[in-house]
């Protein structure tokens, strides 16, 4: 009987289909790399970056390519990010200080809510 009943819990378990997980009604759609603005680098910047957070960050932050550089920095060492190095790094960076700049303004415009 015991048997049984274990039977029915994995069973049920294995057969709900792979990547079916419950969507609450809080969460947010994956996003897209069309959610930056658009320029060389973007898909590197978006696929190397979001492997441990949203774009949010990036997208809110204001830093001179002097800054996003030694931010990559502080990843690595602080959050094990993998070291951007050579060509790679210098795309990425020249993207984020050319669309995510001091110069740029806050992307309020975006919000209905704030024009
Ligand atoms: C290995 C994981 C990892 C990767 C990959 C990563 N980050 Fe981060 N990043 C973090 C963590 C952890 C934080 C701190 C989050 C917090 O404070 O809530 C962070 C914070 C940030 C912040 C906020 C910094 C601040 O002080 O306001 C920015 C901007 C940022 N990341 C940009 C990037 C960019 C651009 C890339 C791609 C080059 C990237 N991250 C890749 C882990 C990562």
């Amino acid at each position: 009987m015991k048997g049984r009943l274990a039977c029915l819990l994995a069973c049920a378990l294995l057969a709900t289909p792979a990547g079916a997980q419950p969507v609450s009604a809080t969460e947010r759609a994956p996003e897209e790399e069309t959610i930056l603005p658009e320029g060389e680098g973007r898909s590197e910047t978006f696929g190397y970056c979001t492997v441990c957070h949203d774009t949010a960050l990036i997208r809110r932050s204001r830093f001179t390519r002097r800054q996003w550089d030694g931010l990559m920095d502080w990843m690595t060492e602080r959050h094990g990010m993998n070291p951007l190095e050579g060509e790679f790094r210098v795309l990425i960076v020249d993207y984020l200080a050319q669309h995510f700049g001091p110069a740029q303004a806050p992307q309020r415009g975006r919000n209905p809510f704030l024009n």
